[in-house]
């Protein structure tokens, strides 16, 4: 429905042409802020009326057009270079020119960026609703698995020995700060431009607070030139959610390594196969997810570079700029939750992770940490470590025996003189090895059962917070609906 075929009430006969009149209209893009708009226009009228600009007879008349636009839905406005010129169409077409005081002591500008902000709040809720679900899905995983031993890779390498545990809470800690992210996000989102006009104020007396409040906004943005223009709070989300997909995709990575290497069984609702080999159990979904991160990075880099040197105030780029945040809150907050699926239906099989745990000598680093402990200073033990480790390379098995050779030949006394053969044993071992690791978040089941016990709370209480922040934005909503009714 880009159609121009009619001149609506902005563009008259003088524009109503020209074979760039589809390249011009984003009415189609519009849909997504229908709701918004006829929000955002019953709000601005009931202040009009209450400010009397317009009698509450004019406004009546009004609001009244406009539930009609309600009820006829997008598809039926009329042809329009946009949703706001299209609904004003309609209204004007219902009502005849009353229908024009409508669009009194306002203009598009300021009028789409609140439309944009009132719809982005509902998104971000979604969005910020989704990261909650993946850090349950990963708490659940702790919770299940603090005593669950597995390799711990870097350089995609073994190593150190970690939990299950210990790696879901590496990626719930971060996936915590993509949600106070995307809260930041809300909060400067949640700013009503309205009232700006086109950017340079009004003559009318307008009372910019009372349609914030009546459009649940927690302020109002002061310079009108800014609140008109600005699309800051556009980069900051899409930055929010690209900072997410890029976590996302480094999970959905670790999870195909791991199912790779068979420490991970993904469940088949996350899994694909082969048109020709019928054999095989791909993990599509997760690389799709890990795909996530280019278009949110993409997005956020469009964005950014569609405002790039725009001049004060208005211009027509803006427009094409708010579509590059619709797309990516939307696969950003899909591919959160199909993670959070994966997540939560992965099984982790516990004795192929401990029969790996120690593979590639992981322990080393633990029994050089028990030589430091014993007196040998730690460039020496890891000198004795990296020795062992190489005869283990040429086929020895990681053991006391061999851990005790490379010592005497570093230290020219035997290792029984700093340390016992079993507590050597113990730092061999991948369980002990693990459990030894207490310090402040390290992977020691105790010390993650207690970070876990935190990391619950604040999960529970960031849950807290956006329900109050849904409830509220409910709340708007009620009241401008029977601040409509008074006057229909
Ligand atoms: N469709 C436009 C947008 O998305 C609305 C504002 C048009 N304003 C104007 N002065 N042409 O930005």
């Amino acid at each position: 429905m880009t159609g121009l075929d009619d001149s609506d009430v902005v563009r008259r006969e003088r524009f109503s042409g020209g074979p760039a009149r589809s390249f011009l209209s984003s009415l189609d893009a519009d849909e997504r802020i229908f709701e918004a708009d006829l929000a955002v226009d019953r709000a601005h009228v009931v202040m009009l009326a209450e400010q009397d600009v317009v009698s509450d007879d004019e406004a009546a008349t009004i609001l009244q057009a406009l539930d009609v636009v309600e009820v006829e839905e997008h598809a039926g406005l009329p042809a329009g270079e946009d949703i706001h010129a299209a609904i004003e169409t309609s209204v004007i077409d219902q009502v005849g020119p009353v229908g024009g005081k409508m669009h009194t002591a306002r203009s598009r500008n300021d009028e789409v960026a609140a439309c944009i902000r009132y719809r982005l709040r509902e998104d971000l809720l979604d969005a910020i609703e989704a990261t909650l679900l993946a850090r349950e899905s990963l708490l659940t995983v702790a919770t299940e698995h603090t005593e669950t031993v597995m390799p711990g890779f870097t350089h995609l390498q073994p190593a150190q020995p970690t939990t299950v545990a210990h790696w879901a809470c590496s990626y719930q800690q971060a996936l915590a700060r993509d949600t106070a992210r995307l809260f930041d996000a809300y909060a400067r989102v949640n700013q009503s431009p309205l009232g700006a006009a086109a950017f340079a104020g009004t003559t009318f007396d307008v009372d910019r607070e009372r349609v914030a409040e009546l459009l649940g906004f927690d302020g109002v943005l002061d310079n009108a030139t800014d609140a008109s223009a600005t699309r800051d709070f556009l980069v900051e989300t899409a930055s929010a959610l690209a900072t997410l997909a890029t976590h996302l995709s480094g999970l959905a990575e670790d999870l195909v390594v791991f199912a790779n290497k068979g420490l991970v069984d993904l469940a088949d609702d996350y899994s694909s196969t082969s048109s020709i080999m019928p054999q095989k159990v791909n993990p599509d979904t997760l690389e799709l997810v890990r795909a996530t991160a280019g278009d949110a990075s993409a997005g956020l880099n469009g964005l950014l570079t569609t405002l790039k040197g725009l001049p004060r105030a208005y211009n027509r780029d803006l427009q094409r700029a708010t579509p590059h945040v619709w797309a990516s809150v939307d696969a950003v907050t899909e591919a959160t939750e199909v993670a959070a699926g994966a997540v939560a239906t992965a099984d982790w099989p516990e004795e192929k992770l401990e029969a790996a745990a120690g593979e590639g000598f992981s322990t080393a680093t633990g029994v050089a940490d028990l030589l430091a402990a014993s007196g040998i200073p730690f460039r020496t033990a890891h000198e004795v470590l990296a020795l062992a480790a190489e005869t283990a390379e040429e086929g020895g098995t990681p053991s006391y025996d061999l851990v005790a050779a490379a010592a005497e030949e570093v230290l020219d006394e035997p290792l029984s003189t700093y340390v016992s053969e079993d507590a050597v044993q113990t730092a061999l071992d991948p369980v002990s090895n693990v459990a030894a690791r207490d310090s402040l978040g390290g992977p020691a089941p105790e010390t993650v059962r207690a970070h876990l016990a935190e990391a619950t709370e604040d999960c529970s209480g960031d849950e807290a917070i956006l329900d109050c922040l849904a409830e509220s934005l409910d709340a708007a909503d009620d009241d401008l609906r029977e601040e409509v009714t008074a006057y229909v």
